[in-house]
C-alpha cells in the first residue's frame, strides 16, 4: 500500500503560517495534482512528503507508516523537479542508474533495469551521452527515467515540464500519461498549467494561501466551483463575474424568466465562463457592450469587451462578424451559469 495521507498537518517556518490544516488522502496509485497561485504552499506539501521539510503538526502516513520523523532515504519515494537535477559529468546511462548504483544493486541487473526504463521513455539511442548533449524535453525524461527505474512507492513532480516549450511539453505530458497508466504508481504532481492539471489528474487539489479551498475530480471541480476563487482559478479564459441584484431570492433575467437562488441575500455574484458568454442575440440577452479587442485562438475566438462596470470575455461562434471599437450585443447560453454568494462562496440557482 502506498496510499500517502495528510492528517490536520501544519507547515510554518517561524510564525508564518504556510500550510493551514491539510486533511488529504491520496489512494494507492492515485494521480493527484496540487494547483494553485505562486506561493500557495504546493512545493512544501510536496517536500513535507519527501521528507526535505518538517511538519509542524499533524500527521504524514505514507502506506501505513506514520513518516514524520522518518529520514527521506528510507520513505521510497523519488521526486522530480523543474530544474531536472541532472549529473553533468554522467552520461544518460549513469543518471537513470544512479540511485541504484548508490543501494549496491549488481551491476547486471542495474544494465536490465536502465535499458528497460530507456526503451519505456524513448531514451535508448541517447544512453552514452552527457546532459548538456540533450534538449530540454530529453533531460527532462532522463529525469523521469532516474525516478522510474527504482520503482519507489510515490512519485512527486514539481512542475517538471515549466521549462519545455509548448510542443514538448504536450510531447511530455503525453508521456507522463502512458507511464503513469503502465505503473500506476500513486504521484502528487505541482502544476501551474491548466492542461496538465485537467489532463493528468484522477483528482485536482485547488490551493490558496495553503488552505485546500476544493478537492475533487478535475471535472467535477470546473463544473461546480465551490467559491469564488477556484472558479476564478480553474478554466481559460478566467470566468467573468458580474455583481447582480436578487429580490426576495429570486433573479430576473432579460428574457423575462427568473431563477430561485437557495441564499435569500439582495445581491449575488455571477460568474459566467466566456464560452458560455456569446457575442450575438443566441441565448438570453445580457446587454450590449463595446468589443475592445478580438483574440483570435485558431479554433475560437474570444472578444474583450467593455460592459457596464467591468471588462468582460466573450465567445465569438464562427462566421460572427465582430469589429473592435464597435457596439455587440450579448446573449448568456443557459449553461456554465454560476452563482456566488457576498462571502464568495457557491449557491444554488434552479429555473
Ligand atoms: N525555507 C523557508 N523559509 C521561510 N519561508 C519559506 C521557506 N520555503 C518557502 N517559504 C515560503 O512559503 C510559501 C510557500 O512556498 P512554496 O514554495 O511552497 O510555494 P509554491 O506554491 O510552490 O509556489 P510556486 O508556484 O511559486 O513554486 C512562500 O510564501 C515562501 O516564501
Ligand atoms: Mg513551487
Amino acid at each position: 500500500m502506498a496510499q500517502i495521507r495528510f492528517v490536520g498537518v501544519r507547515k510554518a517556518f517561524g510564525d508564518v503560517v504556510i500550510v493551514k490544516n491539510l486533511d488529504l488522502e491520496v489512494a494507492d496509485g492515485e494521480f493527484v495534482v496540487l494547483v494553485g497561485p505562486s506561493g500557495c504552499g504546493k512545493s512544501t506539501i510536496l517536500r513535507m512528503i519527501a521528507g526535505l521539510e518538517s511538519i509542524t503538526a499533524g500527521d504524514l502516513y505514507i502506506g501505513d507508516r506514520r513518516v514524520n520523523d522518518v529520514a527521506p532515504k528510507d520513505r521510497d519515494i523519488a521526486m522530480v523537479f523543474q530544474s531536472y537535477a541532472l549529473y553533468p559529468h554522467l552520461t544518460v546511462r549513469e543518471n537513470i542508474g544512479f540511485g541504484l548504483a548508490v543501494r549496491r544493486t549488481p551491476s547486471a541487473e542495474i544494465a536490465k533495469k536502465v535499458d528497460e526504463v530507456a526503451a519505456r521513455l524513448g531514451l535508448s539511442a541517447l544512453l552514452d551521452r552527457k546532459p548538456r548533449q540533450l534538449s530540454g524535453g530529453q533531460r527532462q525524461r532522463v529525469a523521469m527515467g532516474r525516478a522510474i527505474v527504482r520503482r519507489p512507492k510515490a512519485f512527486l513532480f514539481d512542475e517538471p515540464l515549466s521549462n519545455l516549450d509548448a510542443k514538448l511539453r504536450s510531447d511530455v505530458r503525453a508521456d507522463l500519461a502512458r507511464l503513469r497508466r503502465q505503473l500506476g504508481t500513486t504521484t502528487v504532481y505541482v502544476t501551474h498549467d491548466q492542461v496538465e492539471a485537467m489532463t493528468l489528474a484522477d483528482r485536482v487539489v485547488v490551493l490558496e494561501g495553503g488552505v485546500a479551498q476544493q478537492i475533487g475530480a478535475p471535472l467535477d471541480v470546473y463544473a461546480r466551483p465551490s467559491n469564488i476563487f477556484v472558479a476564478g482559478f480553474l478554466g481559460s479564459p478566467t470566468m467573468n463575474f458580474i455583481p447582480v441584484k436578487v429580490d426576495a431570492g429570486t433573479l430576473k433575467l432579460d428574457d423575462g424568466r427568473s431563477l430561485e437562488l437557495s441564499a435569500p441575500a439582495a445581491t449575488a455574484t455571477l460568474g459566467v465562463r466566456p464560452q458560455s458568454l456569446l457575442v450575438g442575440t443566441d441565448g438570453i440577452p445580457f446587454g450590449e457592450v463595446e468589443v475592445d479587442v478580438v483574440e483570435r485562438l485558431g479554433a475560437e475566438s474570444f472578444a474583450l469587451c467593455r460592459g457596464g462596470k467591468q471588462p468582460l470575455t466573450a465567445l465569438v461562434r464562427g462566421g460572427h462578424q465582430v469589429t473592435p471599437g464597435k457596439p455587440a450585443p450579448l446573449a448568456l447560453a443557459g449553461d456554465g451559469i454560476h452563482f456566488f454568494d457576498a462571502q464568495g462562496l457557491r449557491i444554488e440557482a434552479r429555473a
